[in-house]
């Protein structure tokens, strides 16, 4: 009996199919996940859950997957998810629900609370928890995952019977399917394997990045908090009460070989006011890291027997936390509509897959294109620019319908 209280039995047609992967001989599945980030992981987890046969293909290995330090912070669609999946004991138990989020501009202060706004909350707890979760739930089920499996192909999505081939230990194998579930994110082959002529793009590359860094530090504040100073954007958040993220906004040249630690807290305080600035709490970086920023989407998710989810699909800004959320969402969709596929033999769930997850998609961009235009010293600015950013700021202080916006596209209230 699994720790969720399903019992799961590997049948001897799974057993079999698992020693001709052994073999390198071509075998069948159901569905062909490429990818174990949090969408490949919940996808296989909730298709598990109906029966709904599945092989994981990751190009890493498992301690790398590990090893990404990602934000954390779940909107309750998210946690509801992650607890049908089974696998949200530790996040109950570790996880930090947050009622509100603290905004300042120039200093001055705005809370936004979430629960007497939008009646809801979220909950911090780091995507390498969720995902670490995710793989201790796939690995006790005994269903497989093949990590470091390498140059992985798609072939013949467009018709009933597609097959993925890889390379593992430099044998080569070849699983045939009924679906390709591409959770490979940003990166992986899945989307690039899609016909140019069948894909629509969208994108925009901001003109600046975020300096990271991770301590294990206790947080100074409660919630988080968003800065808009006048020397650039600061986020201040964490992992848990022990350990601390911190963000500042940089230059997209900026080389990470420039920024001591010591830089780094003096830049961080220069971004708070003076008050807050003196309870930061400091210490030696545990990881230090610049990321760019990208809205990116690719139309539609669906190709034939092929579908993308997360990453593999979009790409917001992290200042309105949404990534995780987005793939988590995508992941709920395409595990209902396939699940109802073999077991009512409805295509109605996948048809309408692309258009229902476009929907969030484009509700989530929206907002973490806002959010970042709000908060972000746009390096172009003109003072029109400035003022329209203060202006948004003060709207959201004397507008309950403001602040009930934000906090409703923050805890993700939209299309759930
Ligand atoms: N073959 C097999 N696996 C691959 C390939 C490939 N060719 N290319 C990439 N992968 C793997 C990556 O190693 C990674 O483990 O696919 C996985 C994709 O995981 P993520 O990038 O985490 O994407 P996703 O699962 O959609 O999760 C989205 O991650 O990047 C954050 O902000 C984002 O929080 C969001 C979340
Ligand atoms: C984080 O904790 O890493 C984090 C939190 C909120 C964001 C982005 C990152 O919007």
């Amino acid at each position: 009996m699994q720790p969720d209280g399903i019992v799961r039995r590997r049948t001897n047609a799974a057993k079999s199919r698992a020693a001709e992967r052994e073999r390198g001989d071509k075998i069948r599945t159901q569905v062909v996940i490429v990818g174990a980030g949090p969408a490949g992981l919940l996808l296989g987890r909730l298709l598990e859950n109906h029966g709904v046969e599945t092989v994981i293909l990751e190009r890493r290995s498992a301690a790398y997957v590990l090893g990404r330090v990602r934000a954390g912070v779940l909107e309750q669609g998210t946690v509801e998810l992650l607890e049908r999946a089974g696998v949200a004991r530790r996040l109950h138990e570790d996880g930090l629900v947050h009622e509100g989020v603290e905004l300042r501009f120039d200093g001055e202060r705005h809370r936004v609370d979430f629960r007497a706004l939008a009646g809801r909350t979220v909950t911090v707890y780091g995507q390498t928890e969720v995902t670490h979760d995710l793989m201790d739930a796939r690995a006790a089920s005994g269903t497989a995952t093949v990590y470091e499996a390498e140059q992985v192909s798609l072939h013949d999505f467009d018709g009933a019977s597609p097959t993925v081939r890889y390379v593992k230990d430099g044998v080569g194998h070849e699983i045939v399917c009924d679906f390709i579930a591409g959770c490979d994110g940003f990166h992986g082959v899945s989307r690039a394997g899609v016909p140019a002529a069948a894909l629509q793009t969208f994108e925009r590359v901001y003109p600046f990045g975020w300096l990271g860094l991770m301590v294990e530090k206790p947080p100074f504040s409660d919630e988080l908090i968003y800065a808009n100073h006048e020397r650039g954007f600061a986020l201040c958040s964490m992992r848990s009460p022990h350990r601390s993220r911190y963000y500042v906004q940089v230059p997209l040249d900026e080389r990470l070989e420039d920024w001591s630690d010591a830089r780094f807290w003096d830049e961080l305080r220069r971004r708070l006011d003076g008050e807050t600035a003196q309870r930061l709490l400091t210490g030696p970086a545990l990881e230090k890291s610049i990321a760019p920023l990208r809205s990116f989407v690719a139309e539609p998710m669906r190709f034939g027997r092929l579908f993308l989810a997360g990453d593999a699909a979009h790409i917001v800004p992290p200042t309105g936390a949404k990534g995780l959320n987005l793939a988590m969402g995508d992941v709920g969709l395409l595990a209902a509509g396939l699940a109802e596929f073999y077991e009512e033999r409805s295509e109605a769930g996948i048809d309408a897959y692309s258009s229902r997850a476009l929907a969030r998609v484009w509700a989530a961009e929206r907002f973490s294109w806002w959010m970042t235009s709000l908060l972000h010293r746009l390096p172009d600015a003109d003072g029109f620019t400035r003022r329209i950013q203060r202006a948004e700021f003060d709207q959201l202080r004397w507008s309950q319908a403001a602040a009930r916006a934000l906090a409703e596209n923050y805890t993700g209230a939209f299309g759930r």
